[in-house]
């Protein structure tokens, strides 16, 4: 069944969820809007609604001439909208297509980037240099088994002063059943080392599929993620938690602007996003 939990070693979970993020990418640059990008003042949905938050917290009021790492960068669409938001960016991603992909939108677009092919895991033995931002965004640590290893990445990509950006999908919303007629709950929200199963042709973008259809996820409560990044010594400067969602979570949501939410009468009912800030001083 979609969403059980399953014993199965990192390694195999990763060479699965690989193959499956590679499929995707075709896909997605079929559904990304990408000509959109060609207007040089066009950013992404995700890095308009990121970016009031990053200014704010960034070390003087902007991206401005930052340095930034962007972790798990997909095909780029969102790092080049934080490049356009001036910052030097590096987008960092386990997926080579995925990379390519990204690399091709920046040319395209003029943008200047690195790109880094590694393991998130791994990242801070492959990319060169330290960043004033870190950030990630929408789809990141559920693909990740072990968040202190995550966290010892990013406080060590971070130069002294530097900010940690992330949000993602809300825990609680995760282990709500997406297709249930109201609110039920159906899948674990606190994590016990196992993965969740899911076998899905489809993509949250477009309507190709995919030939590599099973993936593997791990549930994160709030207290692991804040755990491990406090345990890796950063120091939480700025939490929130939104009501909408850039893709559709379950059928039952409504289309909003830059993204989705549950119907208006529901929507104080349960968050859809987190946001955390983290300085490391
Ligand atoms: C949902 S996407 C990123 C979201 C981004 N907001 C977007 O839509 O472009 C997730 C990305 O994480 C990458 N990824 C998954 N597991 C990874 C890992 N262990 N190391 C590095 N990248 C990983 C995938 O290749 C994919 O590009």
């Amino acid at each position: 069944m979609n969403g059980s939990n399953v014993e199965i070693n990192w390694e195999a979970a990763r060479t699965a969820n690989l193959q499956n993020w590679d499929d995707r990418v075709p896909l997605h640059e079929a559904a990304y809007g990408l000509d959109a990008f060609d207007d040089p003042n066009h950013l992404s949905d995700v890095v308009s609604d990121d970016l009031p938050v990053l200014d704010r917290f960034a070390t003087g009021g902007s991206l401005s001439g930052l340095d930034l790492c962007h972790l798990q960068c997909h095909i780029g669409t969102d790092t080049i909208s934080l490049a356009r938001a001036g910052a030097r960016v590096t987008g960092v991603d386990f997926s080579e297509p995925a990379l390519r992909a990204a690399a091709a939108l920046a040319e395209r677009t003029g943008v200047a980037a690195t790109w880094v092919h590694t393991d998130v895991l791994d990242a801070r033995n492959a990319v060169s240099g330290d960043f004033d931002v870190v950030y990630t965004s929408i789809g990141t640590i559920c693909w990740l088994k072990d968040l202190d290893r995550w966290a010892a990445q990013i406080v060590a990509l971070l130069r002294p002063g530097g900010t940690f950006f992330i949000r993602d999908g809300h825990p609680a919303l995760l282990a709500l059943d997406e297709d249930a007629e109201g609110f039920a709950t159906r899948y674990s929200y606190f994590g016990d080392g196992r993965a969740q199963q899911w076998d899905d042709e489809s993509t949250y973008a477009g309507d190709g599929t995919v030939a590599h259809s099973r993936t593997y996820e791990w549930p994160h409560p709030l207290s692991e993620i804040l755990g491990a990044l406090l345990r890796a010594g950063l120091r939480l400067v700025h939490f929130d938690e939104g009501r909408t969602l850039p893709w559709r979570f379950s059928p039952r949501m409504v289309e909003v602007p830059r993204g989705y939410a549950w119907p208006e009468a529901e929507r104080n009912l349960i968050p859809c996003t987190f946001t955390i800030v983290a300085r490391k001083d």
